[in-house]
């Protein structure tokens, strides 16, 4: 992709300013009981490690790895989980840390196979919201920044696994 092509459409401190709010948020909310922090793989790997350091409730840290593009830009609709919770989630109040909620299908099926387990509590933080091209009746608890439609990369968002160590978020022209 030709460095034309991309145009910054979030800045680092943008990001930086909405994770602030988001962990105050979420320390506000929690007090002092245990959250447990499910990162989704790959993308919200930067994101959960800065919200995390925003969080003053305790926390713990888990991961999954869900895959549902292909190389392309839009979403195959099908959703393979690549790797499991390594911890058990009965009884924890949890919150799902996504980069971006898009049609909605990954969350949607990782919020049913999360809830069969009996968390005390779940909820969904999401570092992009983008609403224009939700497929699936799912909301976010918790949202950094809501954006319609677009392809963007950068701060953990990749395309074809690349860009994502760009500290700040690019609208890609798809033309
Ligand atoms: P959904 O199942 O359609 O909601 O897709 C969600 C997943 O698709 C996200 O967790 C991302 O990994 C990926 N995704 C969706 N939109 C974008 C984007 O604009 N840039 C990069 N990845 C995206
Ligand atoms: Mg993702």
């Amino acid at each position: 992709m030709a460095e034309q092509n991309r145009k910054i459409l979030f800045s680092r401190e943008r990001i930086a300013t909405e994770i602030k709010r988001l962990g105050q948020e979420i320390s506000q909310d929690y007090g002092n009981q245990e959250i447990m922090l499910v990162g989704v793989l790959k993308g919200s790997f930067l994101f959960i490690a800065d919200l995390i350091r925003e969080i003053e409730s305790p926390s713990v840290i888990d991961f999954v790895r869900l895959a549902s593009y292909g190389s392309g830009t839009q979403t195959s609709g099908i959703i393979e989980f690549r790797k499991e919770l390594e911890m058990p989630i009965r009884d924890r109040h949890v919150i799902v840390v996504e980069d971006i909620v898009d049609s909605g299908y990954t969350l949607e099926c990782l919020y049913n196979k999360l809830l069969i387990q009996e968390p005390r509590s779940l909820k969904i933080c999401t570092l992009i919201d983008k609403r224009a091209r939700r497929e699936v009746e799912i909301e976010a608890d918790y949202i950094g920044i809501s954006m319609e439609d677009g392809f963007i990369i950068g701060y953990g968002l990749d395309h074809d696994e690349k860009y994502r160590n760009l500290p700040d978020i690019y609208l890609v022209d798809e033309s």
